[in-house]
């Protein structure tokens, strides 16, 4: 917990459940899930308190992982969450167009994220509340007696005719608590060993202007990455991993033909809490596999660098 008390998990999820009760008595209350632990957590928690009045969404921005949607929402209706998908990539990208800053980018993803939410919870009918997966290194991190380090994007910030109640269980906690806090509440190992994904996902990956076809090449690497960290072993041992698309191009040469085309970054970090991070030492004959992998698979990419640089001086993710 941010105050320094060790977490009991049982009996946070006791007090958790009791506190969501009280504070949303017999109202509706809306969730934007992510696909990731922290809103997934967030979910079943008020679900155990208020079962069927949680109604949640789960927005497809198009910078989500490679099938990721369709993987991700099957396993929220088996665990009995009650989901809404809703498909909004163009949404997303007519709004991200032309813009190359990422915090702009980051607002630009935020506020979509936010009119395509709200669109969906005015058509939830009694929905009072608003549940949210913040946890404590978001807050810590938007607001900084330093300033702004990054904007953490979440649903804050609902249009005026919403004025929705807040409920941010998670709160107070870094997320290997909310990790052992899934695991009291039945959240499968592989969902909840699942690497942390920011909430403007690949937005923040993709360097520069986001476009579909952008997009779709990261989606692509971040898969053959991501799949030869699983089939290595190397997944469940690592805190976060991620392919970025650099938006630089770099000469290349296939077939006895001059390419010049774009480069993937791999990062691989180790964290307790995202504050401060340590790259992982991947095996080099691992890195050279995956890079041929990309290189092969992947078109448009001819080079595949690593990223070896820890928070600080770097942040985890690239923008
Ligand atoms: P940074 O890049 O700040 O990332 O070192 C720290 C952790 O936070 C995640 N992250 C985000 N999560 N919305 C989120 O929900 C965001 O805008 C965001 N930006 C970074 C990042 O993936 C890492 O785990």
């Amino acid at each position: 917990m941010y105050n320094g008390e060790k977490l009991n998990p049982k009996q946070f999820v006791e007090d958790a459940v009791k506190e969501i009760r009280t504070q949303v008595g017999g109202d509706t209350v809306v969730l934007g899930l992510s696909g990731g632990v922290d809103s997934t957590v967030t979910a079943l928690l008020v679900d155990k308190a208020i079962g069927h009045n949680l109604v949640c969404i789960f927005v497809d921005h198009g910078l989500l992982r490679k099938n990721e949607f369709e993987d991700v929402l099957a396993h929220y209706n088996g665990m009995g969450l009650n989901v809404i998908g809703v498909r909004a990539a163009d949404r997303f990208f007519a709004a991200c167009k032309g813009i190359t800053d990422p915090e702009l980018k980051r607002k630009a993803i935020g506020k979509t994220f936010i009119d395509v939410f709200a669109d969906e919870a005015r058509k939830v009918k009694g929905a009072r509340f608003l549940a949210q997966g913040t946890i404590w290194p978001d807050i810590a991190e938007s607001h900084s007696d330093k300033g702004v380090i990054k904007s953490h994007h979440n649903v804050g910030g609902l249009p005026e005719d919403l004025h929705f109640g807040l409920v941010e269980p998670l709160k107070y906690l870094y997320k290997y608590e909310v990790r052992e806090v899934g695991e009291v509440l039945g959240l499968d190992k592989h969902f909840l060993g699942r690497h942390p994904f920011p909430g403007p996902g690949l937005g923040v990956r993709c360097l520069e202007e986001l476009t579909p076809e952008r997009v779709h090449i990261l989606q692509e690497a971040d898969a053959i990455y991501i799949d030869a960290l699983r089939e290595a072993g190397l997944y469940d041992k690592i805190w976060q991993a991620a392919a970025i698309l650099l938006p630089v191009r770099s000469t290349g040469v296939k077939d006895g033909r001059r390419t010049y085309d774009n480069v993937i970054a791999l990062r691989a970090v180790n964290s307790v809490d995202a504050v401060t991070a340590e790259v992982v030492d991947l095996p080099f004959d691992f890195l050279q596999k995956v890079c041929r992998k990309i290189i092969e698979n992947v078109e448009g990419v001819n080079r595949v660098v690593y990223d070896i640089s820890p928070k600080p001086s770097s942040t985890i993710e690239w923008e």
